[in-house]
Formats: C-alpha cells, sequence, structure tokens
C-alpha cells in the first residue's frame, strides 16, 4: 500500500480524501497498488470526521516518516506553503498542489528543486481547477508556438456575471451564493477583484514563455464595477460580459491582462456559464484548442490534485520536464494593448456625438432600451493608452469596457 499525506483539511483537502476513498478500486487499477491518505495536516481537529485519526499538527512527522512518498499542499496562502512544499522535496518527497498564489511566485524555484532532488513539483489545480490545461501547455502541445492563451480563470465571478446577467441578481446575494457553494476564496477581493485570475494568467504565461512572468506587473480588473446597465448594453449588442485573462505573444512583444471583457455570441468563450471555466489556446499550427470544465470546488479541483499525486507515483524516479525559468519574461507596454472599447456616456446621443467622433473618431452608437440619460459608443481598434486619454478628456465619461466584438 502506498501512503500519502495531505496538507490542510478543508475544501480541497476533504476532496482529496474523498476521491481517495469513493476511487480506490479505480485508482488501484490504474497505479497497480492501494493508494492511502496517511495523515492530515491542520491546526483543526475534526472530531466524528472517519479521517479524524488521520490529523497530525506537526509537519515533521510527515517529513521524516519514509513511508510518504507524495504530499498535496492545499492550505493556500503562500506560508508557511512554500516551505512546507520546498521542505518535501528536499527530503525527496514529490509534491503536488492548488495553491495559484504559491504556483506563481514560486512555480520556477520549486520546479527547480524537484529537479535537482529527482522528484516532481505538479500543480495543475493551481489552474482551472479540475480542467486539464497545464499538462496540455506543457507536453501534449510541444509542436505548437502559442500566439494567445485567454481563459475565463475563476469560477466565483464568471458564476456571479451569469446570475447577474440571466436572472438580475444582485451583487451581494450571488457573492453569497458562490461562498455557499465553497468556490470563493478565504477573501473574496481575490475573486472580485480580479487578482486570483492574474495569478492563473501569470502561471499559464510563465509556462507558455518559459519563464517568470511576474504577476504585479499584469494590469488587473476585476468585476465590481460592473453594473446591470452594462448588462443592458452587452444584451443589445449580442454580447456577454466575462472576466478573462489575456496573455497575447505579438511581435511588440508579450501583453498580460485581466479585465472584464465584452464578447460575441460567436466567441467560444461566450456560452461558458456557472462556475464552468475554459481556457482557449490558439496555437500558430494547431489553431484553437479549448480546455472546459469546472474551475472551482472541492470535487472537481481535488480531482486534479490526485490525479498530480498519481502522476508522482507513477513516474517516480524521473522528473518531468516542465520549462519555467527563474529569469524574468518581460511584458509588453500595456498601454500598448491594442482593442475596440464601449465607452458609455452621460447625455444625449444626438447633441453627444459630434464630442465623442471628435475624440474617439467613426463609433457606432448603443442606446438599449431602458437606459436612460445616457448612450455608448463601440469605437474602432486603438489602443488602450489612446482609449484611456480620450477618456480622460470625454466630458459625461461614466465607463468603459473592453470589446472584443
Ligand atoms: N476562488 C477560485 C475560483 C477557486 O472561484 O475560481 C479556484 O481557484
Amino acid at each position: 500500500m502506498i501512503k500519502t499525506a495531505v496538507l490542510g483539511y478543508g475544501t480541497v483537502g476533504s476532496g482529496v480524501a474523498k476521491v481517495f476513498d469513493v476511487n480506490k478500486d479505480a485508482i488501484a487499477g490504474r497505479i497497480g497498488d492501494t493508494v492511502e491518505v496517511k495523515y492530515i495536516l491542520d491546526l483543526r481537529e475534526f472530531p466524528g470526521d472517519p479521517n479524524g485519526h488521520k490529523v497530525v499538527h506537526d509537519y515533521e512527522v510527515i517529513l521524516n516518516d519514509p513511508e510518504i512518498r507524495v504530499i498535496a499542499e492545499v492550505m493556500g496562502g503562500v506560508e508557511p506553503a512554500h516551505t512546507f512544499v520546498k521542505k518535501a522535496l528536499m527530503a525527496g518527497k514529490s509534491a503536488v498542489t492548488s495553491n495559484k498564489e504559491m504556483v506563481a511566485l514560486y512555480g520556477a524555484e520549486l520546479l527547480a528543486v524537484a529537479r535537482e532532488h529527482h522528484v516532481n513539483f505538479l500543480f495543475e489545480a493551481s489552474v482551472g481547477g479540475g480542467i486539464p490545461v497545464i499538462r496540455p501547455l506543457t507536453q501534449a502541445l510541444l509542436a505548437d508556438q502559442f500566439e494567445e492563451v485567454t481563459g475565463i480563470l475563476n469560477g466565483t465571478t464568471n458564476y456571479m456575471l451569469t446570475k447577474m446577467d440571466a436572472e438580475g441578481a444582485d451583487y451581494d446575494t450571488v457573492l453569497k451564493q458562490a461562498q455557499d457553494n465553497g468556490y470563493a476564496e478565504r477573501h473574496p477581493e481575490a475573486d472580485v477583484e480580479g487578482f486570483d485570475a492574474c495569478r492563473k494568467i501569470a502561471i499559464l504565461t510563465s509556462l507558455v514563455c518559459g519563464r517568470q512572468v511576474n504577476y504585479e506587473e499584469i494590469p488587473t480588473e476585476g468585476i465590481t464595477k460592473i453594473t446591470e446597465t452594462d448588462f443592458k448594453y452587452a444584451d443589445a449588442l449580442g454580447a456577454g460580459i466575462k472576466l478573462l485573462g489575456t496573455s497575447r505573444m505579438t511581435p511588440e512583444g508579450v501583453f498580460a491582462k485581466v479585465s472584464p471583457v465584452l464578447i460575441p455570441e460567436s466567441h467560444p468563450l461566450y456560452p461558458v456559464r456557472d462556475v464552468f471555466n475554459a481556457i482557449l489556446v490558439k496555437g500558430n499550427m494547431l489553431g484553437d484548442v479549448m480546455f472546459y470544465g469546472k474551475g472551482a470546488g472541492s470535487e472537481p479541483t481535488a480531482s486534479a490534485v490526485v490525479s498530480d499525486m498519481l502522476t508522482c507515483l507513477r513516474y517516480e524516479g524521473c522528473t518531468l520536464p516542465i520549462r519555467w525559468a527563474a529569469e524574468a519574461q518581460p511584458l509588453a507596454d500595456p498601454k500598448k494593448f491594442p482593442s475596440r472599447f464601449l465607452v458609455r456616456v452621460k447625455g444625449d446621443p444626438q447633441a453627444r456625438a459630434e464630442d465623442v467622433r471628435a475624440l474617439f473618431g467613426e463609433v457606432s452608437i448603443c442606446t438599449p432600451e431602458g437606459v436612460e440619460g445616457e448612450f455608448a459608443v463601440l469605437t474602432r481598434e486603438m489602443t488602450l493608452g489612446e482609449a484611456e486619454e480620450a477618456c480622460e478628456k470625454l466630458e459625461g465619461f461614466a465607463g468603459r469596457l473592453f470589446a472584443d466584438l
């Protein structure tokens, strides 16, 4: 019997224990031996829980047990998670994690430590929950040059935007529902301000470029300013509003950003609803390929964590090659990002059309039913810098959205 350990018995940790329990026969068939969780590291006790007797409070117990060959870090937060994972790798144990913040910061370092100690560090669950996207990017698509990676990378905000759009539900109610379903982060600002999606696109961009992308350099807008009125404009344009993490590899450099974007019904990400995530990858030979599934929640995320643990066991003695050097990947100036924009303007469209055209050039005007005292224009393609400059000068400016229309 193979013994493993899980660090953290929260939403994902309890899911990991469940996957090992419910799927024990299928797992044994695939690995050729039964696999069991021997320890759960947590500060709390879990009286009455069937795994309560596995709980330990001292990490050294796990580290010093030669029976433990792989650990799963699902406690979240940067420290002590990072130190625990590093110590496990240095002790010759493979480690897997769902912790995007830790991976975004220390992915390159931990991969190097794993290589040095001939073990594996895998982090499939850190992006897109249960969706396999890291393995495709690092193994299945080796022949392609990537032109773009764009994804709905946060289940909480996608769930919220879906409900706000379809049901006209208010922001606080839908956030509460997402939290009750175990989708949201401990501090939901990480979801709604776009920070979680930012960590995830930083990880994907680091993997695509093979070098460290510093997430603090990625311009990030969340969904806190999205209102019912924005959805009325979206409806009038036959579009949806999605929080997208994007990186684009262009001759001008690598652009990365997180922001709400208007996308048309024909866009592959348009039908992605609720807690589902999807990552659209554009390869220069392959064209478009999309990975879709549940991006948050206990069981889907645990499925990816356990799958990584089993991969570590299957490839013991061989470190899977994942290209991610510590050297910094420079990002292109975000102000040069080209896009169309939806710009909201207070006042009467007839009276204001000339002012708007003087600043933005040719635009189409959008006046949906039920929107009073304002209108919006859809600009031609321009850079973010040009759009921001024009918005600053625009009297009655009431907001702007990226529009991939
Ligand atoms: N809070 C995250 C989300 C969890 O909603 O997507 C998965 O990373």
